[in-house]
């Protein structure tokens, strides 16, 4: 069989990442760069979405150019140009957009508007022959959803975050512990030195019904714990907020699995992604739940996982290949849902 050689770059500047990749229908990754804007939000403990916005504008010209270097490629041998248009932090989207729309432009290439949720939700089969339909949990800094993948651009959402998104929390409860910008994984560095059996924090929604998440109750539980006792380690309160999450991610999990199983019985694999996947103890604690009823952990590399280029250009060669492309007029957009046809969350302020 003849590899498939189809080239597509793929922008991201959704949120504070400014990534490019260049991957191949043979699922190659030739290039995939990164650049972290975490030192430049760094001071406000958050990211601030007009810096990120001039980042953006500052350096994805250089990392393109880095991108083709490293890729040996030039503007006229790729076969599409893919960019995130949404969601996510409209003066970075409109970045990414309009330059993919400008080198697509003057290459007379085809433009190719992807959702970054898409981009996650795609990001396994890069990495593995994965077959649709998949159960996927993403999550991620802005996202915490259970979905059914039925096939590219094709969604059937079963929960979602009716408050906090699962790595807002980790990085809420980073910035009660002090441990710094970003949570995530500095969480998980304290965790795997505490004690998770410590304190007995909530586990939000556990034991309802349906898929839905909430982590606010959890994070106000780290404060009030914080205010009670001031010489709590943290890490074992990293270690007890991790464990509560594991324990909130497996039970939602569990009903995930039943119900999509149910719709589609051939479903053998539970996907994760998003950069909360990243996190060692939650992939683990994801394979035991999926082990337990046969289904296989699907984990893209945590390099994969959090955001960057490569998902993105993958996700526009899934759609080139099925003759998605997009007209220049398309614009960016900060909401997007993957399943328009899902139920609003409950509670306003829920994420899209
Ligand atoms: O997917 P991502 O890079 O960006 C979004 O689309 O949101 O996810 C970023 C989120 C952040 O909240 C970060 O703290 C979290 O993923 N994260 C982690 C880990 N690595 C990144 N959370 C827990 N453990 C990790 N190792
Ligand atoms: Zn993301």
């Amino acid at each position: 069989m003849v590899a498939d050689e189809t080239l597509v770059l793929g922008i991201e500047t959704s949120c504070d990442e400014t990534a490019v990749g260049v991957v191949t229908g043979g699922r190659r990754i030739l290039a995939d760069v990164v650049l972290s804007q975490i030192d430049e939000h760094r001071p406000y403990g958050g990211i601030v979405p007009e810096i990120a916005a001039r980042a953006h504008v500052e350096h994805l010209d250089r990392l393109i150019a880095e991108a083709l270097a490293t890729a040996e490629l030039g503007f006229d041998e790729l076969d599409a140009i893919a960019a995130t248009a949404g969601p996510g932090l409209i003066g970075g989207l409109l970045v990414g957009l309009a330059t993919a729309k400008a080198i697509a432009a003057a290459t007379g290439k085809p433009l190719v508007a992807v959702n970054h949720l898409e981009g996650h939700a795609l990001s396994a089969r890069l990495g593995s022959d994965l077959d649709f339909p998949y159960l996927l949990a993403l999550l991620s800094g802005g996202h915490c959803q259970l979905l059914i993948v039925e096939g590219v651009g094709r969604y059937v959402r079963l929960g979602t975050t009716i408050d906090d998104a699962v790595g807002e929390a980790f990085d809420k409860t980073a910035k009660l512990l002090d441990l710094g910008y970003p949570g995530g994984p500095a969480v998980e560095l304290a965790a795997a030195a505490g004690d998770g059996a410590k304190y007995p924090l909530p586990r939000p929604m556990r034991g309802r019904e349906g898929c839905n998440f909430s982590f606010s109750g959890l994070k106000t539980a780290v404060r009030n714990l914080l205010e009670k006792e001031a010489n709590a380690r943290p890490k074992d309160v990293a270690a007890s907020f991790q464990a509560a999450v594991a324990d909130v991610l497996a039970d939602r999990t569990t009903h995930a699995i039943s119900i999509a199983r149910r719709r589609r019985p051939e479903i053998d694999s539970l996907v994760v992604a998003g950069g909360v996947a990243a996190n060692r103890a939650i992939r683990e604690r994801l394979a035991e739940v999926a082990g337990a009823v046969g289904l296989a952990l699907v984990a893209p590399p945590p390099a994969l996982c959090t955001d960057n280029g490569a998902m993105i250009a993958w996700a526009g060669l899934e759609r080139l290949r099925l003759g998605l492309t997009d007209p220049f007029e398309t614009a960016a957009r900060a909401r997007w849902p993957l399943d328009p046809d899902a139920a609003p969350a409950p509670f306003a302020g829920a994420k899209a």
